[in-house]
């Protein structure tokens, strides 16, 4: 049987395995999926095995265990690292789901669940790529690394120790990773760039408990309002950021590059369409593909603090809290981005209050030129799946491990997303198309049989 006929024959089972690894709610953020996380390991371990991975291995860290395993029997073929990723976001708030986060369900063509596109579904294309190549030749065309991390949704900080300690171990040809997007339904994409970040939290502390409102309000600094205040004033009417020297470190993208990337087929319509936004607004002199890959940000995420329960509660806060990030491109280095942040923060804040500031984690940006030979062989091997040539895309999203792999051993970094840019990665009703998962498997199964001709 040819590899394109199992494949094919085998897409009910695959189906349901995958639904087997997305009932796992391995949360990395959150202590009480411990046990979760460590059954997650273990089934990616497991399935590496009956995969034919004679050595697999579960390591654990100061955090959440990753899985590595290798196949290495294909003397004077390139070696691939496979990275990705078995932890997943918060599934709150869970009664925004349509079906529960993790109770997978077909509808229309989708599967829906936490992970199926973040990353579980898309480490499952190639885990099922690996087991058809093994099961259809007997042993895999090249050689192989697979690593598997359960920290990647709270900063990969175990992963680069793990790096850092198994150089040899880790050295390869290329890097592989499926946690990105495609640029639309239908057009498959290559990723050559990534946004770096910083993920900073600040606590504001004003009277040193709370107040009764009527007694103390109208004399003393209440930390919410002066909260709020800041995050509107680090950004100036045309959307840049505030921050004196912010945009120092940004490289200029020459005027070729920021030329293709308009003329991608990118729609508004389907943009505008994924956000439901009444109107939309961001830095001036950029078009909206610029915005969301080439230019940095500094976003809210989340502003807490004083009373937010049932009815009222007159009373002023002693502290308040925010989580913001900022986005990062290259040139900009994250340490010194968040030096100047916070330098900035602490000027523009009244001396009514005290701040505490710290970064949660950190990532750099990455972007690499793409025309090493793997780059011809991973789009052929998409327009095998898709029918379809392969686009190159910059995304805005951040991939930590990325960055520090192409910094640390100078290889070609392979971004073949299957996402989609509607699918609600980190939100209620993630999913990922069927097309997109059984299409990646026949592309990826292609890709590592095409890449023992290189
Ligand atoms: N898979 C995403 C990153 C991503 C998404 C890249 C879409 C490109 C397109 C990854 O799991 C992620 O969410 N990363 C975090 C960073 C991390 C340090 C918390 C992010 O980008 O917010
Ligand atoms: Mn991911
Ligand atoms: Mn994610």
């Amino acid at each position: 049987m040819n590899l394109a006929e199992f494949i094919e024959g085998r897409r009910d089972a695959h189906l349901a395995e995958l639904c087997e690894l997305l009932r796992i709610p391995s949360v990395s953020a959150k202590s009480e999926h411990k046990a979760d996380i460590e059954r997650g390991a273990r089934w990616v371990a497991d399935n590496l095995r009956a995969a034919g991975f004679k050595s697999v291995e579960i390591v654990p860290t100061n955090l959440h265990p990753l899985v590595y395993a290798e196949s290495l029997d294909a003397p004077g073929k390139p070696t691939v690292l496979f990275y990705g990723h078995y932890d997943v976001q918060p599934a709150e708030p869970m009664d925004l789901w349509t079906s529960p986060a993790f109770e997978p369900t077909v509808r229309q063509g989708n599967l829906y669940g936490r992970g199926t596109a973040d990353d579980k579904g898309q480490v499952h294309i190639h885990l099922k790529a690996f087991e058809s190549l093994q099961k259809v030749h007997g042993r895999l065309p090249i050689n192989v690394k697979v690593l598997i991390e359960g920290e990647e949704e709270v900063g990969s900080v175990s992963l680069w120790d793990y790096v850092q300690r198994n150089k040899a171990k880790l050295q390869a040809d290329a890097l592989v990773v499926s946690d990105t997007s495609m640029l639309a339904k239908g057009v498959p994409s290559i990723t050559y760039g990534l946004r770096g970040l910083n993920y900073d939290e600040v606590e504001l502390t004003g009277p040193a408990h709370d107040l009764h409102s009527g007694v103390y309000g109208g004399a003393v600094p209440n930390p919410l309002a002066i909260l709020s205040e800041l995050f509107g004033k680090l950004h100036d009417k045309n959307f840049r950021i505030a921050v004196p020297g912010f945009y120092d470190g940004v490289a200029k993208v020459s005027s070729a590059e920021r030329k293709a990337l308009n003329a991608l087929p990118w729609k508004r319509k389907d943009f505008e369409k994924a956000v439901g936004a009444p109107g939309y607004f961001g830095e001036r002199g950029f078009s909206i593909v610029e915005q969301l890959w080439i230019r940095p940000t500094l976003e809210l995420n989340g502003i807490w603090g004083g009373y937010t329960g049932e009815g009222a509660k007159t009373v002023i806060p002693s502290k308040a809290f925010a989580k913001f990030s900022t986005r990062l491109v290259p040139n900009q280095d994250p340490k010194k981005i968040a030096k100047l942040v916070e330098k900035h923060i602490r000027k523009l804040l009244p001396k009514a209050v005290h701040c505490k500031f710290e970064v949660l984690s950190t990532g750099k940006p990455w972007v690499a030129p793409f025309h090493a030979p793997i780059f011809k062989k991973a789009q052929t091997a998409l327009e095998k799946g898709f029918g379809k040539k392969a686009v190159f895309i910059r995304e805005g999203g951040s991939i930590p491990f990325v960055t520090q792999m192409h910094d640390t051993f100078k290889v070609p970094c392979v971004l073949i997303g299957f996402g989609l840019p509607d699918e609600n990665a980190h939100a209620p009703d993630e999913h990922i198309a069927l097309e997109n998962y059984f299409g990646g498997i026949k592309a990826i199964a292609h890709f590592y049989e095409d890449l023992a001709s290189l």
